[in-house]
């Protein structure tokens, strides 16, 4: 996609590198036991789908669907879940995947509502992170790459919906406020 107003700032080869280090290690990480990997939809799609992939073990995938009432480029700090799970998490290791932590107001949340349901333990899997602007404390165990805040696309991440069939994760200069 040739797009004036889109600059890499990770390759789509740096991306699959990353997710294989991090396949192997979250794969170690979990020797034994009951695996659930959840999609955070839909910016973590490609991430889940290649993750999943590269781990070394068999897990279980199911996806869940959250709105952040934020139209454009922030969200508003109230979350609402707009598709639950198909499978229980009760005894299960969870393994979240989320595209981003931004504020930390949706990881946050997802937190302390999927640990009402008697999971074993819970982790979090973010492709990206920017920690300048966390707002609410989120600790995330397994982080692709730290980026600075710079609004970005691709490779599931949108704005309004666009760009997030990109191969590379592309800094998005001046888009519309
Ligand atoms: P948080 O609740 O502020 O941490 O927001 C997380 C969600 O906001 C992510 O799952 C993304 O959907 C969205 N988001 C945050 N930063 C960006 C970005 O730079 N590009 C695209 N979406 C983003
Ligand atoms: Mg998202």
């Amino acid at each position: 996609m040739t797009d004036p107003k889109l600059r890499v700032l990770i390759s789509a080869e740096k991306i699959q590198e990353r997710i294989r280090e991090l396949g192997e290690k979250i794969s170690a990480d979990y020797p034994t036991g009951n695996l659930h990997m959840i999609c955070i939809l839909k910016g973590a799609i490609f991430f889940m789908t290649d993750l999943s992939r590269a781990m070394k073990r068999d897990v279980q995938i199911d996806f869940m669907g959250i709105s952040t009432y934020g139209k454009g480029k922030t969200s508003s700090g109230e979350v609402k879940v707009t598709k639950d799970l198909d499978i229980s998490l009760e005894g299960a290791d969870v393994l979240i995947v989320e595209d981003i932590v931004d504020s930390g107001v949706t990881l946050n949340y997802l937190m302390h509502l999927l640990d009402q349901r008697k999971p074993r333990s819970i982790r979090i899997a973010a492709l990206l992170d920017k920690p300048e602007r966390r707002l609410r404390p989120v600790h995330v165990s397994y982080v692709g790459f730290e980026i600075p805040d710079k609004f970005v696309v691709g490779y599931g991440l949108d704005y309004a919906e666009r760009y997030r069939n990109l191969d590379d994760v592309c800094v998005l200069e001046e888009p519309p406020v």
